[in-house]
């Protein structure tokens, strides 16, 4: 029993995170800018900018929700928790027992976790030296480990990418191929599963992925194009040309991408209005981040008169130990799931209504559900705006 536990803890500081200081010159991306000022702009606007408890109100909300309805932990524990994929440079991994104490007190002022939080080298989120300085992805490690727990951090000042005869005066490089030939590798750090503070795996991204096809770099940065990787000139005065992606790590937040993101086929059927939804992307939508929404709505005209309008809501509803709504990340079980799966399509059957001689069809995406915006209290019409993807027309 004795060399179980001692096994046990073995195997535990085996797979405790490591943290790596990064350097100054390399904190953030205004030190990249000088040569790469293009990917900068384009990461800026990224959502991978924003992850940080200070930039994105749900991220906020969520963290200050779950540290209120979980006594047992404090915020700066939560934040610690969440910073393992959100701001996985941090420098603080875990709390302790004896850091709760002294947080209950409001005595952890000077801690070495509340520093940590807020030190400005996390405030830019998902940043350069994040993906950049990832020197190995350990995919031999249980799968719930993610983020900050499932790599190893290059020294400081040596950057991974894609080319193998990179040089540049300002940092070493080299050549990874999760920067290359397999970058699902990367997203997967994070973008692969997730569980509840009450142990409910509430997302299962990886699982659904269907591989084979594009890669996730093909649709959320861009396809390889030519250009360069840094405007610096070399001796031949040139900038060296590339194949290169674009770094906008566009997705669910940026409206131009929803549009024709599913087929929309709408017909009349015996049970009313059959509208099929079909998903042409190797992932479910929604997917990933739970309490994203997709809504079909239907007006039902006689001329130009309005005669009823129906709305039907494709989400995931959790349900509290106590079996109360509430977040994805405080939910002990799924109430209802409701998604479209990858490379599959689901028909949704709707009423008909008699004097009823065309329908209109609008189907669109939110970012977060009624019921999950209101617990939160989201302020930001972001989270409760449709971005449409498709408008279907039916003369009957
Ligand atoms: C295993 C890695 C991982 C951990 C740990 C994690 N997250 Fe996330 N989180 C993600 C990823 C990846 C996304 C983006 C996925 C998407 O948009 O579908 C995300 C998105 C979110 C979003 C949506 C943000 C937005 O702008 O729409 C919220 C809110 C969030 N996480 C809250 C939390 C909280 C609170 C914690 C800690 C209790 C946490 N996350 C821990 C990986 C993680
Ligand atoms: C003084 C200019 C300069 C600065 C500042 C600079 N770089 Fe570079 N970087 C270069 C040059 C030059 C290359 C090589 C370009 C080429 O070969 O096409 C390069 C290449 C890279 C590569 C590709 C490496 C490979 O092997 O594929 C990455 C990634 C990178 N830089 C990241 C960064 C980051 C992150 C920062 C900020 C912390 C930064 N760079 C700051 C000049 C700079
Ligand atoms: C270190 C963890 C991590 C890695 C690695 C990572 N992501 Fe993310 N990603 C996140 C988190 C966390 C968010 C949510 C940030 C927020 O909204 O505050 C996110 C957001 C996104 C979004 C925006 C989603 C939306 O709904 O708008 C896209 C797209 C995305 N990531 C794509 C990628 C791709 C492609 C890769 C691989 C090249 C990748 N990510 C690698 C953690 C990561
Ligand atoms: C979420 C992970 C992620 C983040 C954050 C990120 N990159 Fe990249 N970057 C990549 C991937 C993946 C590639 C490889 C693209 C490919 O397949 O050629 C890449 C490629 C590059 C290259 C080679 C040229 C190109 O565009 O393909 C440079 C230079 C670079 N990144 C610099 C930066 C800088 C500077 C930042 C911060 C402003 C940054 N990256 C942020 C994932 C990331
Ligand atoms: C063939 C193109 C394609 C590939 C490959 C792809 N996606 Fe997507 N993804 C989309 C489209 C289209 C959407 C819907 C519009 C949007 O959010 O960009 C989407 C949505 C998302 C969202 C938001 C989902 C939601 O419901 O809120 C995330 C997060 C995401 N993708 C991450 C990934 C990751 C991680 C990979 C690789 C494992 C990947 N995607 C591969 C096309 C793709």
């Amino acid at each position: 029993m004795r060399s179980l536990w001692l096994l046990a803890i073995v195997g535990l500081s085996l797979y405790a995170a490591e943290v790596v200081q990064v350097g100054d010159k390399f904190k953030d991306s205004g030190k990249c800018k000088a040569c790469h000022s293009h990917i900068v702009r384009q990461w800026d606007s990224s959502w991978h900018a924003k992850s940080h408890y200070d930039n994105d109100e749900y991220l906020r909300k969520t963290i200050d929700y779950v540290a209120r309805k979980d006594n047992r932990k404090s915020l700066n524990t939560i934040k610690i928790e969440c910073a393992a994929c959100h701001n996985p440079r941090i420098s603080v991994t875990s709390t302790s027992a004896e850091y709760e104490a002294i947080a209950a007190l409001k005595l952890d002022k000077d801690s070495a976790a509340t520093k940590a939080i807020n030190n400005n080298g996390i405030s830019e989120g998902i940043n350069c030296v994040v993906c950049h300085n990832i020197d190995q992805i350990h995919d031999n490690l249980p799968d719930s480990k993610r983020g900050i727990n499932r790599v190893s951090w290059m020294p400081s000042g040596i950057m991974t990418g894609p080319y193998g005869d990179a040089k540049s005066p300002y940092h070493k490089v080299e050549q990874r191929d999760f920067m290359d030939t397999n970058p699902n590798q990367l997203c997967f750090v994070c973008h692969a599963n997730d569980t509840s503070e009450e142990g409910h795996r509430f997302i299962d991204m990886q699982v659904e992925f269907k591989s084979g096809g594009k890669q996730c770099v093909d649709c959320h940065m861009s396809p390889r194009k030519d250009g360069v990787a840094a405007t610096l000139r070399d001796v031949n005065g040139q900038a060296h040309k590339r194949l290169i992606r674009e770094h906008g790590f566009k997705g669910g937040h940026v409206e131009s991408m929803w549009q024709d993101a599913l087929k929309v086929e709408v017909r009349k059927s015996a049970g009313g209005l059959d509208v099929t939804l079909v998903n042409p992307q190797p992932h479910a939508l929604p997917s990933g981040f739970g309490s994203r929404e997709i809504l079909v709505e239907v007006q039902y005209m006689n001329g130009n008169k309005v005669i009823k309008n129906d709305t039907l809501s494709l989400t995931t509803h959790y349900l509290s130990k106590r079996n109360k709504p509430t977040i994805a990340h405080l939910a002990a079980k799924t109430q209802d799931s409701a998604s479209i799966p990858a490379q599959g399509s689901k028909t949704l059957t709707l009423p008909m209504y008699s004097g009823v001689n065309q329908v209109l069809v609008s189907v669109s995406y939110r970012l977060v559900n009624d019921e999950v915006r209101g617990l939160l209290d989201l302020k930001d019409p972001i989270w409760s705006k449709k971005m449409v993807i498709k408008k279907v027309n039916l003369k009957l």
